[in-house]
């Protein structure tokens, strides 16, 4: 693609202009924008640049082993992958309201990559003076509150709004004029295995925002298991490329079934899926209904802890994508 190949010399540039000899550090997600953003801020500077992958214990199955594979065995781009899950999880017990999820683990995302900086400071690489991120267009306005009538946030995405002024870090964005679909024809452009750049988006609170009402590891559990079962489902059916996005939420209740000869109380997994181009507006996926009765047999069957299924027919507006 020619437009992406001259914003890739382009934004090289830019990156090589504002980080000079700086060090950078940049934070990974899983995701395929946190990941284009390094590999492009990797070709720039080279060794300059630290990745940073906090496992902060909510996300995806096998997410944290297809991140390591990608960084460092395809691209042999070094990678520090902390596990932080204890302290991720530990400071969301009891923790319900979703802005108040989000606020605490984009600050002990914060937290995390201080004490990494400091970390690579002190093993004389110097100090970090830029934090990278995967930051996209749409991130951008949908958290800025809207002029002229009265100021609302939607929702406080975790990577945007600037860091403590006491960290001394400027940021490096070099995305933040694109569009999903442009981020993965960058991707491409950078040599991305088609199987990551065509991944659905995830965000960066991860299976925290899945999960309404308090989080536990056992419920983690349980909806990472069942997502899985269902993007399996959807592979399968040939229909992942055709989906914006879909992922498994599970419901803070628990209702009553019947397995076998036995009466059950398990929870409930809620199955959304939509279409878009920006994420910004969404339509429901209408899968039919033989899918969605297979799906939750498997589901069901495959999962131990949830005994119902349902199926989410909101579009954007008026609901988000995300149920936090
Ligand atoms: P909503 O739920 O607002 O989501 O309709 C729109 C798109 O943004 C993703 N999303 C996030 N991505 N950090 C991110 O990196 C976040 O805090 C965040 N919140 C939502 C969401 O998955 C969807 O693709």
């Amino acid at each position: 693609d020619w437009t992406m190949r001259a914003f890739r010399e382009e934004a090289i540039e830019k990156i090589r202009a504002q980080v000079g000899k700086g060090r950078v550090i940049c934070g990974l997600s899983g995701g395929v924008d946190s990941s284009v953003a390094a590999i492009l801020i990797h070709e720039a500077i080279g060794d300059q640049l630290t990745c940073v992958f906090v496992d902060h214990g909510m996300l995806r199955k096998d997410e944290g082993k297809t991140v390591v594979d990608l960084f460092r065995h395809h691209y042999n781009i070094p990678l520090v992958h902390v596990d932080a899950s204890k302290k991720f999880l530990g400071e969301l017990a009891g923790v319900t309201d979703p802005e108040a999820k989000r606020k605490t683990i984009g600050r002990l995302f914060i937290d995390v990559f201080e004490a990494e900086a400091k970390k690579i400071a002190a093993l004389g690489k110097g100090s970090a003076d830029f934090l990278a991120q995967g930051t996209l267009y749409p991130d951008v306005i949908e958290s800025v509150s809207f002029t002229g009538g009265p100021s609302v946030t939607i929702k406080s995405h975790h990577n945007v709004g600037g860091l403590p002024a006491r960290m001394n870090m400027k940021l490096v964005e070099p995305l933040r004029e694109l569009f999903k679909d442009e981020v993965r024809v960058l991707g491409r452009e950078l040599g991305l295995p088609e199987i990551f750049v065509g991944r659905h988006p995830f965000p960066g609170p991860g299976l925290a925002i899945r999960c309404p009402g308090e989080i536990t590891r056992e419920k983690l559990d349980i909806l990472r298991e069942a997502d899985a079962v269902y993007i399996d489902q959807i592979r399968k059916a040939g229909l992942y490329d055709k989906i914006w996005q879909a992922f498994a939420v599970l419901l803070p209740v628990k209702t009553v079934g019947v397995m076998g000869d036995g009466r059950t109380y398990d929870y409930v997994v809620g199955l959304r899926a939509v279409t878009s181009t920006d994420g910004m507006t969404a339509d429901f996926y209408p899968f039919d209904m033989q899918f969605l009765g297979a799906t939750a047999t498997r589901i069901i069957n495959e999962v131990k802890g949830v005994n119902r299924v349902v199926y989410d027919v909101t579009s954007k507006p008026p609901g988000t994508i995300e149920w936090e």
